[in-house]
């Protein structure tokens, strides 16, 4: 099959085996990971040595509804999903589960099997047809052959995950088989259930957790096999497995948000995943970086002599960072507007112009409406997006997608952090085709971001000390965030952060503005968050310091967000969160975490829905 190939890069699976009715035990547990995703659901049962699958486009509600009309066989062993694609069409056929070519074998599978190509080719010429555009299909047809040689539906997995590339979760149900789940893992989560005379699968606890609340964590590269009575692991060579054993003591509500008060506060913690799979797949065979749904030729990318970014709030600070990294990489100017302000100036655009839309939800009504005028004007328009079949990116001629994942939360986090990753990722492409960085200056850019997830995760242990910063200024009536260069926007965000969850007065400046005016603002004890650039060869960093040093010099109470073995700023800080140490350009992936937490905190110690702040709604879709 031609076309886009479909990835899941985070799906909700479910796997059972027991007395109970399958379908009901595994519809059940994909309605608790609907939040995971929910372009389309599917579900396949073993019953009188067949397979019996039903699956549908659209949310979880669809599925049931054929259901309901026609219920597959009362069976004990059944897998489910449910869908978040992020490239091509969420339709009927590229729902999960998919089968082999004899129909014997089902597969639900989370992740991206990079070399699906491949071996998709590998056995197209033993005239294997593939119904789907999916990457999964491959592993389907794979592990039916092997059962059909004659091994075990365990041992069949183990020998195709030796063969697979990339992240997967893959779980498989054999219709020869009516007693076995069997499932795999790799950098892409599985948890098992263990019941009395049953056991479950899921990707998360949620999706058993009415049922029991023992479960067992898999490690990586571990195959799992599930029968009534037995759960066995072993890694992918057939060794026994060490696995963790623990009983999950939160509700089903905080199970759905992994343990986690808030949407919000589980979305921040799932940055290092969200940036990582941004990054999955972005390098081509011969090491450049490609950018699948691009969709602009090279000819038209050499050509442009402008980029405007157009997008509102969180998102158009992200196109404010992404301003400092295109410019800077590329030599190409750049101009960043709020899309409610963007049409009614009259902008100067034509066909050598690009505009890029950022938008989360790809439905806001302001960037929508920009975009629409943008083409009007015959400029060439890429949405960064992270909602698969949105308005925005169905309206562009070319898309990146960012791959967070759903963002529940109304604050953009991980939405946020994805939209960098994708504006570093057009600035490099950018650079490669018009040839402004060298090959080996990309590369060193693309193994810095790699490091990034890892990055993330040590400021996220600081956590609790952050939480008690925010606890320190529950009283506070007003914060200033102060930031400049890639910092500036980071200070804009925290600012907002603050504002639209805790409702209190938060400004964000540009350091070096302050004495411009904002400097009269500051009296005894405000607090001010800085964000410190790492120190480099251009003064910014001195800059930075002086500006802190003249707001404390007022009475302010500074909280500094400065790089491990930054020295210097340590007699300006009245408090201080250290930062790791990465590029100035590439700050903001990092520096901003802090801030998310301290607002996230402050507001839940207001008493405020962190998740759904007053007058506030998640996809703003009028102007
Ligand atoms: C703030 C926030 C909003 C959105 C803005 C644009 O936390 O989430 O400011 O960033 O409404 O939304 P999208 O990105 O969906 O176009």
């Amino acid at each position: 099959m031609g076309g886009t190939v479909e990835f899941c890069a985070m799906c909700g699976i479910v796997g059972y085996v027991g007395p109970q009715r399958a379908q009901d035990v595994v519809i059940d547990g994909l309605r608790r990971l609907e939040y995971r995703g929910y372009d389309s659901a599917g579900v396949a049962v073993v019953h009188d040595d067949a397979l019996w699958m039903a699956k549908r486009a659209g949310k979880l509600e669809n599925l049931e509804k054929v259901l309901a009309e026609e219920p597959l066989p009362a069976a004990g062993v059944g897998i489910g999903h449910t869908r978040w694609a992020t490239h091509g069409p969420p339709n009927d056929a590229n729902a999960h589960p998919h089968a082999g070519e004899a129909r014997r074998v089902a597969v639900v599978h989370n992740g991206i099997i990079e070399n699906f190509a491949e071996l998709r080719d590998r056995i197209e010429a033993d005239d294997h047809a593939f119904l789907s555009d999916t990457d999964t299909e491959i592993a389907a047809h794979l592990i039916e052959l092997q059962v059909q040689s004659g091994v075990d539906l365990t041992e069949a997995m183990r020998r195709v995950c030796q063969q697979l590339d990339g992240a997967f979760t893959l779980v498989a149900v054999d219709a020869h088989d009516p007693e076995r789940v069997v499932a795999a893992r790799r950098n892409s989560p599985l948890v098992v259930g263990l019941g009395e005379g049953e056991n479950f699968l899921g990707s998360d606890v949620a999706a058993f957790i009415e049922h029991t609340r023992e479960a067992l964590e898999l490690g990586q590269d571990q195959i799992v096999t599930l029968t009534r009575d037995a759960v066995q692991v072993t890694d992918f060579w057939g060794r026994a497995a060490e696995v963790t054993r623990f009983h999950v003591d939160w509700d089903l509500s905080a199970a759905e948000k992994d343990g986690h008060d808030w949407f919000m506060r589980k979305e921040i913690f799932e940055q290092p995943r969200a940036v990582a799979d941004s990054l999955i797949g972005r390098r081509g065979a011969d090491g450049l970086l490609q950018l699948d749904e691009m969709r602009l030729a090279d000819e038209e990318i050499r050509e442009l002599d402008k980029i405007i970014i157009i997008a509102c709030g969180t998102s158009f600070y992200a196109g404010m960072v992404a301003k400092y990294a295109i410019e800077h990489w590329t030599r190409t100017p750049v101009e960043v507007e709020l899309a409610s302000e963007f049409r009614y100036r009259d902008p100067i655009l034509d066909s050598t112009t690009l505009v890029v839309a950022i938008s989360q939800s790809g439905e806001t009504a302001d960037t929508l409406q920009a975009i629409r005028h943008a083409r009007e004007q015959r400029a060439r328009v890429l949405a960064i997006c992270n909602t698969n079949g949105s308005s925005i990116p169905r309206e562009s001629d070319a898309v990146i997608y960012t791959h967070a994942g759903p963002e529940i939360g109304v604050a953009s986090t991980k939405g946020f952090l994805t939209q960098l990753v994708a504006c570093y990722l057009l600035a490099l492409y950018v650079a490669q085709v018009k040839g402004t960085r060298y090959g080996d200056e990309i590369d060193e850019i693309v193994a810095q971001l790699e490091a990034i997830p890892s990055q993330i995760e040590s400021v996220l242990e600081q956590a609790e000390s952050i939480y008690g910063l925010a606890r320190d200024h529950v009283g506070a009536r007003s914060v200033l965030f102060l930031g400049r260069h890639a910092g500036y926007p980071v200070a804009l965000e925290g600012a907002l952060k603050l504002k639209e969850l805790a409702y209190l007065h938060a400004e964000g400046f540009a350091a070096g503005e302050l004495k411009h005016g904002p400097i009269a603002l500051v009296e005894q004890g405000l607090p001010v968050l800085c964000v410190v650039p790492p120190r480099g060869r251009d003064q910014l960093h001195g800059k930075m310091i002086s500006g802190i040093q003249e707001v404390r010099a007022r009475g302010a109470r500074t909280i500094c967000l400065a790089e491990e073995g930054d020295a210097a700023i340590e007699p300006y800080a009245d408090e201080l969160i250290r930062l790791p140490k990465v590029p100035v350009l590439l700050q903001p992936l990092v520096a901003i975490i802090p801030l998310q937490l301290f607002a996230c905190e402050l507001a839940t110690l207001l008493g405020h829905d962190v998740d759904q702040p007053r007058n506030l709604a998640k996809s703003v879709t009028v102007e």
